[in-house]
């Protein structure tokens, strides 16, 4: 057997809760987990250099292989020395395998053994994306760490149908192990599906852990279920995972969710959620969301978050910001992000102290008071 890409080292549990501080080896550095890995779409994270990235903390970038096989095409991605050089980005990257995106974004699917028809969501073409082929472009991208080919049902679809799905995301997952390419190179994960049946969420995880997958992520939520159903789907879940293999959960970024799922056992989160919000004029601040944009903060010469060190938080007021959104000028949107981003990597940081210092349920229960949340 060759040496996995990744390595997952376990350096402490929190005392009361279990939470996992630890650390993952790459290609491209080290980082410590509990993590947040802001989400760079089109490789790029919207609006960010990879300077600013790196200085306001990051460590690990997802990006999309459904969005870069379409454009600009995995083969320029390979030829320019994969995304790394492409996007001129050293640290870690992670992509997503497409099977998400595929049913989100494209329309008319035709989900076969085989992989899934669709058109795309660009010029209506046909297209067809299999195991196979999501693992062939996800080895031309050369992320650190991809993700198995997974169909991700709607979470109040029928039993029936999940349990379907959830064998075919077995055998898709078995197929893409074996097509993968660069095992040395690039960690490839399996995706527990499920949606919110124990019995479901334990076979995929059997099927799955059979495989020895180097990590393993939680498909299947954040798509419309309540915080407490997923919450509950985590409880159940994490422990069916391996003690020392990193476990992922897909597409979660709020503050109380990233929270919450710590404290079961997560280690690595990604969402759009703090850069899109940015984008609208929204920020996360200690005291909750801000919505910078409004009247109210014409005249507010306050940083958006009085508590954050940020660039952003450092040197400019709300009524700059306000004002930069309100005349569609580019360094407004550019500052809503920033300020996102340093607050969710700063609250991992938290939480990792947290962990060390074995009060995460207390910084939770402070963290939730000032956000504005119920702490239950
Ligand atoms: N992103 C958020 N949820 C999912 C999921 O279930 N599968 C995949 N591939 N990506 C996701
Ligand atoms: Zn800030």
């Amino acid at each position: 057997m060759s040496e996995p890409a990744i390595k997952y080292r376990l350096i402490k549990k929190e005392k009361h809760t279990g939470a996992r501080l630890g650390e993952i080896i790459t290609p491209h550095g080290t980082f410590p987990t509990p993590i947040f890995m802001p989400v760079g779409t089109q490789a790029t994270v919207k609006a960010m250099s990879p300077e600013e990235l790196d200085e306001l903390g990051a460590d690990i970038i997802l990006s999309n292989t459904y969005h870069l096989w379409l454009r600009p095409g995995e083969n320029l991605v390979r030829e320019a020395g994969g995304l790394h050089k492409f996007m001129n980005w050293h640290k870690g990257i992670l992509t997503d395998s497409g099977g998400f995106q595929v049913f989100s974004l494209a329309e008319l699917r035709n989900i076969t053994e085989e992989g899934v028809h669709f058109k795309n969501h660009l010029n209506g073409h046909q297209m067809f994306l299999s195991p196979e082929k999501a693992i062939h472009i996800e080895n031309a991208l050369g992320a650190d760490i991809m993700m198995s080919f997974d169909e991700c049902p709607p979470f109040f679809e029928s039993y029936d149908y999940i349990k379907k799905s959830v064998e075919r995301t077995s055998r898709w997952a078995e197929r893409g192990l074996k097509a993968h390419q660069n095992p040395e190179t690039q960690a490839l994960f399996g995706i527990v599906q499920g949606g919110g049946h124990k019995d479901l969420r334990q076979q995929s995880a059997r099927d799955l852990v059979a495989m020895d997958f180097p990590g393993y992520s939680i498909g299947g939520l954040s798509v419309g279920e309540s915080k407490a159903e997923m919450n509950h789907v985590l409880d159940f879940t994490t422990p069916l995972l391996p003690e020392n293999k990193p476990r992922y959960l897909m597409g979660v970024g709020s503050p109380d969710a990233l929270i919450d799922g710590v404290i079961r056992g997560v280690d690595m989160f990604d969402c759009v959620l703090p850069t899109r919000i940015a984008r609208n004029g929204t920020c996360m601040t200690s005291h909750g969301r801000l919505v910078v944009k409004n009247a109210q903060y014409e005249h507010d010469f306050s940083p958006i978050d009085d508590q954050c060190d940020c660039y952003a938080c450092r040197n400019y007021t709300r009524a700059y910001v306000r004002h930069l959104l309100k005349v569609n000028e580019t360094m407004g949107i550019r500052l809503t992000s920033y300020h996102n981003l340093y607050f969710l990597t700063h609250l991992m940081q938290r939480i990792r102290q947290a962990i060390l210092d074995d009060n995460l349920l207390e910084f939770r229960e402070d963290f939730f008071d000032q956000y504005g949340l119920n702490v239950q």
